[in-house]
């Protein structure tokens, strides 16, 4: 049986975050990137989120691939290497395995740690297939090792995050995703589609209060990183759907007027006056097939599930 082997390609360079923390909280409106949502309790709560009957993404994404998978496998073919990315447990790619029939299995994830019982214990399933973890930070820039492996490539990037990007961050993204494809690349994709104003708003201000308490973690993590004083009961969670951006917009809203402190610097923040914390891009089949085309994919495919919710795309 093959072992996994892994690779750490990003160190965490906690001055670096601190900087980039602060200029987002002196800017107007006040802004913290959602990959500060992620502290191992943040971990926890998005994957309680995605158990939630409200937050259809993740069940809707299951039900297209299980259905459609064997059409997928047909057009993508068998012995590729199969780069997961944002793999977590690696849960929804082991379920596309038997189907695909990868040579090759490379999980992406910010860090190695979290991957490395989730492939052991892959392996010991998967004992044929050639299993790397990479503990990566792909949002800034998309590069892999040279152990990743050449051969055909399938990128495979579910869930929607693309969604978490700006459209030129999706554009810049999709760019790279295509060249480290390489010839002869592919790209299997799942996106989140504009639909109804009151189920979006409701998947992401659910009433068991899930998504908010996701959201208010943030403020302990300014705590932890920045030594600030904020406390979680000053502040409210919204979700709101922006139509013009086509987007849900999750913000912090101050309940009343209050101080942020941290050593060297401070942010006042006037009662109701919010710190934007997250963007999740709702897109339209034929706006997110342009994007593709943009970023320099000849053929795509779309398969989508019976209320349009929800939609898998295969670039190449
Ligand atoms: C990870 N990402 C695709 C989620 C989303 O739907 O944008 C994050 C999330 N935020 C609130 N709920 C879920």
């Amino acid at each position: 049986m093959a072992t996994p082997r892994f690779i750490q390609l990003h160190r965490e360079d906690s001055a670096a975050l601190r900087r980039e923390l602060i200029s987002g909280l002196l800017a107007a409106p006040a802004t913290v990137s959602p990959k500060f949502l992620y502290d191992a309790l943040g971990s926890r709560l998005f994957d309680a989120i995605t158990e939630l009957p409200e937050y259809y993404p993740t069940r809707t994404e299951r039900g297209i691939l299980d259905v459609h998978a064997a059409a997928m496998a047909r057009q993508i073919g068998p012995g590729r290497t199969l780069i997961d990315l944002g793999a977590g447990s690696g849960e929804k790619a082991a379920r596309l395995f038997d189907v695909m029939r990868p040579v090759r299995y490379v999980a992406v994830d910010i860090s190695v740690e979290y991957l490395r019982q989730a492939l052991d214990s892959l392996q010991r399933q998967h004992p044929r297939i050639e299993m790397v973890g990479v503990g990566a930070d792909f949002s800034s820039s998309l590069e892999l090792p040279p152990e990743a492996g050449g051969g055909e490539r399938l990128l495979f990037y579910p869930g929607s995050s693309i969604g978490n990007f700006t459209p030129e961050q999706a554009l810049r993204f999709l760019r790279q995703a295509r060249s480290v494809g390489g010839p002869g690349g592919a790209l299997l994709i799942g996106v989140d589609l504009v639909k109804a104003k009151s189920v979006l708003e409701l998947a992401y201000d659910d009433p068991l209060q899930v998504t908010a308490a996701f959201n208010l973690n943030l403020l302990r993590r300014l705590d932890a990183l920045l030594g600030c004083d904020a406390r979680i009961e000053d502040f409210a969670h919204v979700a709101l759907f922006n139509e013009a951006e086509s987007r849900i917009e999750m913000h912090l809203q101050a309940r009343r007027a209050l101080t942020l402190r941290w050593p060297g610097g401070e942010r006042r923040l006037a009662e109701g006056e919010r710190i934007h914390t997250e963007n999740s891009y709702k897109y339209t089949v034929e706006g997110f097939d342009r994007l593709l085309r943009q970023a320099g994919y000849a053929r795509t495919a779309c398969w989508t599930d019976e209320r349009r919710w929800f939609a898998v795309f295969l670039a190449s």
